[in-house]
């Protein structure tokens, strides 16, 4: 048996390390699919304690597997400079590797499979658009188009793959490979007159935030609304994940709200202080609800509002459509109304 559930995730051990580029390795972990608790969505990403010289630190990293698709779990990590846990696990990972991983997270998942797709992604943010574009392929139906940005072609992971899926889905899939070696750096301009988005795309986008920018101006003008385009923001976390210290949630009077949380099927109903995010409320009462980084930038909290209201003191990671369907972060969530309902249904 090669992992082992923790209140929180998993153990999960290195079955091979496939050197991509000079600079990016995927790890593959020995999970059989499927196996109870560990399941994930295309998009999804895992938070894993990685040791180091200086100790431990958390990072998330997108799984670049597919569900439907890949046997073993996947993810896809890229040397960022002087970066810790980047270059620890490109240096040290072998197979039989064992590392900390919380549950499969976040909400740069797509939710509607039948639009045309617009993938748009550079360097290592091809990782989570990697694994939406083998499920839109293989499980649905949809056309999709990916532009994928790299600095040359010597740094462009899973050129192989993508050529061999261009290949075998020619008439659902285009690939094109956007090198700054040839063309320079895009700007909303050139990065518009390469893209061709039928009426009612969705677009998903990650990679660098500069990047992201140019590439959500390119849509716009290309006429894709704002609710349409779905960002994944890659940064560090700063907080170790796997030992967050709860706040108080002790009550400033008795200005209480109710909260009926549904968490992975079980209904708990709890007394909310006005002043204290959700998700330290249910963890106090020792309830499993899902988190990550606690700063409003991960989306590993999200759950959906079915009734109330509630504020949220931050949020880096929600956007619109995700706002509309009533996504909120626990770790940011303050109530409005006497009474909320919540589910954690991710
Ligand atoms: C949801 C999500 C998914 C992600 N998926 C992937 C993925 O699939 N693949 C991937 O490669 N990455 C991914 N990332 C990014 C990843 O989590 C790490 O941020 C990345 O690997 C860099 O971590 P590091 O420890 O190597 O660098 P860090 O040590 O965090 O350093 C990052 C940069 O900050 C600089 N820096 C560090 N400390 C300081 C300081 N005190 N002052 C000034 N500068 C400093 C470093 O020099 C370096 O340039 C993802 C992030 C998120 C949030
Ligand atoms: S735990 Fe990361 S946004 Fe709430």
């Amino acid at each position: 048996m090669t992992t082992a559930a923790t209140a929180t995730g998993h153990t999960l051990e290195v079955r091979r390390v496939i050197r991509e580029t000079h600079d990016a390795v995927s790890l593959e972990f020995d999970l059989p699919r499927g196996e109870a608790g560990f399941r994930y969505q295309p998009g999804q990403f895992l938070t894993l304690r990685i040791p180091g010289g200086e100790g431990a630190v958390s990072r998330c990293y997108s799984l670049s597997s597919a569900p439907a698709l890949d046997r073993y779990p996947q993810i896809t990590v890229k040397r960022t400079v002087d970066g810790l846990a980047s270059n620890w696990l490109c240096d040290n990972a072998v197979p039989g590797l064992k590392l900390e991983s919380l549950r499969p997270a976040g909400v740069f998942v797509p939710k509607q499979w039948d639009a045309p797709f617009v993938l748009i992604a550079a360097g290592s943010g091809i990782t989570p658009v990697m694994s939406i574009l083998k499920t839109a392929l293989t499980e649905h139906r949809n056309r999709v188009q990916l532009v994928y940005a790299n600095r040359d072609s010597d740094s462009v992971i899973f050129a192989a793959e993508l050529a061999e899926l261009q290949r075998k889905f020619a008439k659902r899939l285009s690939v094109q490979h956007w090198l700054e070696s040839d063309k320079g750096r895009p700007t909303p301009e050139s990065l518009r007159a390469e893209l061709t988005v039928p009426k009612n795309s969705r677009a998903y986008l990650c990679g660098p935030a500069p990047f992201m920018a140019v590439a959500e101006s390119a849509l716009s003008a290309a006429g894709v609304s704002r609710d349409r385009i779905h960002k994944e923001v890659f940064v560090s976390l700063s907080s170790d994940a796997f030992d967050t210290p709860i706040a108080s949630v002790e009550p400033v009077g008795s200005d209480v709200a109710t909260v009926t949380a549904e968490v992975d099927g079980d209904e708990h109903v709890v007394s909310w202080p006005r002043q204290t995010p959700l998700l330290d409320v249910l963890l106090r009462e020792g309830i499993d609800a899902p988190y990550v980084c606690r700063e409003g930038s991960c989306g590993g909290c999200a759950f959906t509002l079915v009734s109330g209201e509630v504020r949220m003191l931050a949020n880096d990671t929600l956007d619109k459509y995700d706002l509309d369907k009533g996504v909120r972060l626990a770790c940011q969530s303050l109530p409005v109304t006497d009474t909320v309902r919540a589910v954690f249904d991710q």
